[in-house]
């Protein structure tokens, strides 16, 4: 079947790519954003851009304490799909993941795949430390913030807390307000992450788009860059505006084709 000649190809290609989305993490309990029950039916997307960040901050830093904990409220595990993502490249199959989610299981499932201590945490801040392959957070990491000014980035669960004490904005100790350390609408990617993440769809052989949407610029320009001169795979529940693209479309629940998929090619 597609699965087969997919992994077949996998098995051939000198390098493969996958771009997650939140679809990679529902059957972890993170909510998706669109679709179903998705967290922009319960929350405004216009209180969380970059403009009202910066106009607004103290507004903006009150009601990102809502999203926060709808979306980060609880612990989360990686499931089988971040797994088997993680065993193919610990197995040599796959060379980066580059994901639009800001939930950091892909590192937690690379480090139990590695054995590490998977304790939860997500400190590290370097693209591909402690990984055997490159793991590219194209939206940043809600597990931490940034400093506006002096840069420095921190857990974030104590400033949500001091938010949530009516600390608003929360400061850096340099005085500097402290901004999620992720993407907002309306702000630009860091230049050198989409540079990346386009010379990686570009080298592609095999590219895997996997539980997106794909309509979120410009992570939703990736698989049809990568299907110019490579082998498109789309993996998700519903229909994407990249399936015309795709020699592979497969829509079916991450946590059976991904371990699927890495049984195959093995
Ligand atoms: P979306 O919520 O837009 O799309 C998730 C996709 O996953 C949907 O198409 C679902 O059908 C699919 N899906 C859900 N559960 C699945 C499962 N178990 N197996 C297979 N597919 C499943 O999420 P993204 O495409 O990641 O941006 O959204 C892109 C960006 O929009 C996010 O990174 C975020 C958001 O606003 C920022 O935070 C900057």
């Amino acid at each position: 079947d597609d699965l087969e000649s997919l992994a077949a190809e996998i098995d051939r290609a000198s390098t493969v790519v996958a771009l997650t989305g939140a679809g990679i993490s529902a059957p972890s309990g993170v909510p998706t954003f669109r679709g179903d029950d998705g967290v922009w039916e319960h929350f405004d997307e216009g209180q969380f851009t970059y403009g009202r960040f910066q106009r607004d901050p103290a507004g903006f830093w009150d009601d990102r304490g809502d999203l926060q904990r709808e979306l980060f409220g609880e612990a989360y595990e990686p499931n089988a799909a971040h797994v088997a993502l993680a065993e193919l490249a610990a197995e040599g199959y796959l060379d980066a993941v580059v994901t639009q989610n800001t939930d950091g299981l892909h590192r937690d499932a690379t480090a139990r795949v590695r054995g590490a201590t998977a304790d939860g945490e997500n400190d590290t801040t370097d693209e591909s430390e402690g990984t055997d392959h490159e793991i590219l957070e194209l939206h940043g990491n809600a597990r931490r913030v940034r400093c506006v000014d002096c840069g420095r980035r921190q857990d974030a669960d104590p400033v949500f807390e001091r938010a949530e004490d009516g600390d608003l904005p929360p400061r850096c100790d340099c005085g500097g307000t402290f901004k999620p350390d992720v993407v907002l609408f309306g702000e630009q990617l860091p230049g050198a992450v989409i540079q990346r993440a386009r010379t990686l769809a570009g080298e592609s052989d095999v590219f895997l788009a996997i539980g997106s949407s794909l309509v979120v610029q410009p992570a939703a320009s990736l698989p049809r860059q990568a299907a110019a001169d490579g082998t498109l795979a789309v993996i998700n529940l519903e229909e994407t505006p990249c399936d015309g693209d795709a020699a592979v479309v497969c829509r079916a629940d991450v946590t059976e084709a991904v371990p699927r998929l890495r049984e195959l090619v093995r």
